[in-house]
């Protein structure tokens, strides 16, 4: 908000002088934050960004959902969208690896893609069973917050998995519970530490599962971010018809942003702040 008034100041002024001024992406001027999730790539080699064989170079295809050839769609809305000094972050399911030597393939294909890579786990990354070595796999530019969290642009990014949310169909008590509670200790935990190290620095959350559905209203995970007073939150996992679950704005004090990546029609959108 205080940004946004103060490039308002800026801009009249420049404008009252009869220059031109060019807020670029990314340069210190403009908050350049953008989001999407659940890129579910699979790559079985190193590729380029472009010229992938559908028959050879990938495991999972996803035409089968009807995301045709989402990784040229994702890759042609990047370029257009993100630029080298702006920062993407990425809230799970960003490959079906198993093993990390396997999505090292699917990182390098990301990391070919303009601007810093901010990470967090999904579901479906099951690569991800060490904090410490998917940090060692990542190439330079890309990074992985799990129960922790980073800066960028003067902003605190927390995020952990989260889970299922108690009361959803599918929901049991004696095997999701103690997951579910461990995540919501593990966003506490990370929130905890930003609070402490950064007091004065707004706050994001990515989580991979939704914090609160149609179904579930609220959560604990809302609740940790009320009491940190979390600005937004984004999340991922709604894919196809689950899309319907979505609840985004203006919510319970915090600010939720579904971004996975079918629901954003395969394009890196702006963060909402
Ligand atoms: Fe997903
Ligand atoms: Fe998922």
């Amino acid at each position: 908000m205080e940004l946004g008034f103060w490039l308002h100041r800026a801009r009249s002024c420049y404008n009252d002088m009869n220059l031109k001024i060019d807020v670029r992406k990314g340069s210190g001027t403009d908050l350049s934050l953008f989001a999407i999730s659940d890129l579910h790539l699979s790559f079985n080699k190193p590729v380029g960004l472009y010229h992938i064989d559908f028959q050879a170079d990938i495991d999972k295809p996803m035409d089968v959902f009807g995301w045709e050839r989402h990784y040229d769609q994702v890759r042609d809305a990047w370029l257009e969208t993100v630029g080298a000094d702006d920062t993407v972050l990425i809230p799970g399911d960003i490959s079906w690896a198993l093993r990390l030597d396997q999505a090292r393939y699917d990182f390098d294909w990301i990391n070919a893609l303009p601007g810093r890579k901010v990470l967090s786990p999904g579901n479906h990354c099951y690569y991800a069973q060490s904090k410490k070595k998917v940090r060692e796999t990542l190439p330079e530019g890309m990074e992985w917050i799990d129960a922790d969290y980073t800066v960028v642009e003067g902003i605190v990014i927390a995020g952990t998995r989260g889970w299922n949310l108690p009361g959803e169909p599918g929901w049991e008590e004696e095997t999701d519970r103690r997951i579910y509670d461990r995540q919501v200790g593990r966003l506490k935990m990370a929130l905890a530490s930003a609070a402490k190290e950064h007091p004065e620095k707004e706050r994001i959350v990515m989580l991979h599962f939704p914090p609160a559905t149609p179904k579930v209203p609220d959560s604990d995970f809302m609740e940790v971010m009320r009491e940190y007073g979390v600005k937004t939150c984004l999340y991922g996992h709604l894919h196809g018809r689950s899309r319907r679950d979505v609840i985004e704005g203006e919510y319970g004090g915090v600010i939720l942003q579904l971004v996975s990546c079918d629901y954003l029609d395969f394009k890196p959108v702006k963060v909402k702040l």
